[in-house]
């Protein structure tokens, strides 16, 4: 098994991707975002406070997101391998995931982690977050400028009304942009150390990005034969 992680700053696409890396790979799709926004909605006092950080666009504590991404990967679904979007996202974290893999995991990785780098300009990306649509019932992402539903404000696949997330807003975007900057920008040299680090230009068109990452990846990973048993969050 080989787990696959997504790496970008926000808007860089990496849950569009982790989608198409899905279907491919038939591995499923971990985003530490999500896990948290499913805790928030919990309505327990650690939801609230995980809601705070992610509303303020800032970080939330690393021993609170290690302990869920801990627990998520010792589920059986992870056996063949899994992708996961947007975590790590510090050093700390960084450095807890080799040992977790190393030491404590039930499964651990066959060769070198594949870490997926989607650069993308900032000019693109309040385009990108500001625009952001996503379907609440299947999970899909759309974008009102350059990724629109068939009818607006509708999901094509299941017309289920799309929504906006709360730290898709200006201010909230800025803190993301630095604490991104800050905190996660230094994995890139530590994964040119600790994994295979693939550079992929994520300001292409979505289908471009996802043919590029395929090729990269394909070397590592064999794409399985048999459609997907089980998965998801
Ligand atoms: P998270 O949900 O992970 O948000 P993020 O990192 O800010 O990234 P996004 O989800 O905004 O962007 P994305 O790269 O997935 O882009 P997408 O594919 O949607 O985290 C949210 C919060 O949770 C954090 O701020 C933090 O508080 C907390 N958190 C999460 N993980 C944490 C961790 N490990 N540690 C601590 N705290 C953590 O695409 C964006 C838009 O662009 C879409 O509209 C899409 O349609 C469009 N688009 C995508 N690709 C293209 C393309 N190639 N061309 C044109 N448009 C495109
Ligand atoms: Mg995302």
């Amino acid at each position: 098994m080989v787990p696959i992680l997504l790496l970008g700053v926000p808007g860089a696409g990496k849950g569009t991707q982790a989608k198409r890396l899905v279907a491919r790979y038939h591995i499923p799709h971990l985003s530490t975002g999500d896990m948290l926004r499913e805790i928030e909605t919990s309505g327990s006092a650690q939801g609230v406070q995980i809601g705070h950080d992610m509303h303020q666009g800032n970080l939330v504590p690393d021993t609170v997101v290690c302990q869920v991404v801990g627990k998520r990967l010792q589920r059986p679904d992870c056996r063949n391998g899994y992708i996961l979007d947007g975590f790590p996202r510090t050093l700390p974290q960084a450095e807890w995931l080799i040992g977790f893999l190393h030491n404590g995991a039930s499964f651990r990785p066959a060769g070198p982690i594949i870490v997926v780098y989607l650069t993308v300009g900032y000019n693109d990306l309040y385009r990108r977050l500001l625009g952001r649509r996503s379907c609440p019932e299947c999970g899909r992402i759309y974008n009102d400028f350059t990724q629109p539903p068939r009818q607006a404000g509708v999901c094509d696949l299941d017309q289920t009304a799309l929504v906006q997330r709360h730290d898709d807003d200006p201010a909230v975007i800025r803190e993301r942009l630095s604490a991104y900057e800050e905190r996660t920008l230094p994995l890139v040299q530590f994964f040119r150390s600790h994994g295979q680090l693939l550079e992929i230009n994520g300001a292409e068109p979505v289908n471009r990005v996802s043919e590029r990452m395929f090729a990269a990846i394909d070397p590592f990973i064999a794409v399985p034969a048999c459609p997907p048993t089980g998965g998801g969050q």
